[in-house]
């Protein structure tokens, strides 16, 4: 990070209870939605955070906004602790602090006309826009965002996936806020569309400053448009670095499984890239395996693995290098693989060659 931080997220925490009985409920586990997440945004940066359904990059999300509390750890806005923040305070705040959703068809209402939905965040925050102005920013928002502001009496169902995003990232720069959490906001839509979004969202932010946690379930998504990149696994992040480090240098299997699996358009490239099948399924998020949560499914698993959990930091094997391979990784036995994405270390263990059942 190069900037100023202004985010900062330490330890962060949310455990949803897990009860049982219907006259008396008891809780019998938790959830382990986000456990134990650590990050730091950099103003005008972007931050992506990847990885598989379920793995609590939502619920990360809801968290950065204050829309779910966490179980535990803190949350920093320009140094700020926000974390237990209510009320009045917590409300300027949350007006800094927007999310832009993944589904544009079920997070708009149907009910509601474009201007309507875009203005709502001024009924909500009355005191950032006069009555009389708000006419007017709603149809300057709509152009901002590429669309036609005599659009403003049209319903949602009018548009396409698109467009639909488009007036949910109107909506969400309304109040003119510093950071956008934008959680999968293009994984609905087609292809082609995508980057025209993702285009959209990078012109956004150099014209109003902004800096986003961009979240996907892929890593070739985020690739154009972040600046760093968090990889996450069943409730924490498992490897983050800049770009060219996590694409061209990963060091944690799982980030080397994942990125096996992103096309390469570089035909001589591809021949050398072997695909890594990741064995069995992501564990529950209310058992999660001892030491290393990824070992049930990790080729490279070895015994410290199940006894001590790995730390998120720079492995001794890379620390003396300033290489791009020295950059945090949650590994004991972190190292850099050949790769259609990287430079030749190790090999990769082939299609099907991945012997380590779950366990
Ligand atoms: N309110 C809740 N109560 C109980 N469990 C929850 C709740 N919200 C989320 N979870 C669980 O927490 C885990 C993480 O969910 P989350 O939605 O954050 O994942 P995600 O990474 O966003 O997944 P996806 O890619 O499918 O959107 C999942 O196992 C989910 O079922
Ligand atoms: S710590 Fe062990 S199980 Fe975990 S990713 Fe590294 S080698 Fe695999
Ligand atoms: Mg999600």
């Amino acid at each position: 990070m190069t900037t100023e931080p202004i985010l900062q997220v330490s330890g962060l925490v949310k455990h949803y209870p897990l009860t049982r009985g219907v006259l008396f409920r008891k809780q019998v586990g938790a959830v382990k939605a986000v456990d134990g997440v650590d990050f730091t945004l950099g103003r005008g940066e972007t931050l992506g955070i990847v990885g598989e359904s379920g793995c609590g990059k939502s619920t990360v999300a809801k968290l950065l906004c204050h829309l779910e509390r966490p179980t535990a750890g803190s949350i920093r806005f320009k140094g700020e602790d926000i974390t237990n923040l209510s009320g009045r305070a917590l409300k300027a705040v949350r007006r800094n602090i927007q999310m832009v959703f993944q589904d544009p068809y079920t997070s708009l209402n149907p009910r509601m006309t474009v201007g309507d939905i875009v203005g709502e965040p001024y009924e909500i925050h009355p005191e950032t826009a006069p009555k009389g102005d708000r006419r007017r920013r709603v149809r300057d928002l709509l152009d901002v965002v590429g669309l036609d502001p005599d659009y403003v009496n049209r319903y949602p169902h009018q548009f396409s996936g698109g467009q639909r995003q488009r007036i949910g990232i109107a909506r969400g720069l309304a109040l003119r806020p510093e950071v956008i959490v934008a959680d999968e906001p293009v994984s609905a839509l087609d292809v082609s569309v995508q980057s025209q979004v993702i285009n959209l969202l990078a012109r956004l932010q150099t014209e109003f400053g902004l800096s986003y946690v961009f979240i996907a379930h892929d890593l070739s998504i985020v690739r154009h448009i972040s600046d760093r990149v968090g990889v996450m696994y069943l409730g924490r992040i498992v490897e983050t670095g800049r770009d060219a480090e996590i694409y061209d240098h990963p060091t944690h299997p799982y980030t080397q499984a994942l990125l096996s699996a992103v096309p390469v358009p570089d035909p001589a490239a591809r021949e050398h890239r072997d695909r890594i099948i990741l064995s069995g399924d992501v564990p529950s998020p209310t058992a999660i395996p001892s030491g290393c949560r990824f070992r049930t499914r990790c080729w490279k698993a070895q015994e410290r693995c199940a006894r001590e959990v790995p730390a998120l930091a720079v492995p001794a094997v890379f620390r003396d290098t300033a290489g791009p391979a020295a950059h945090d990784s949650a590994c004991h036995f972190a190292e850099t693989l050949p790769s259609a994405h990287g430079t030749p270390g190790r090999a990769a263990p082939r299609e099907g060659a991945n012997g380590n059942g779950p366990g």
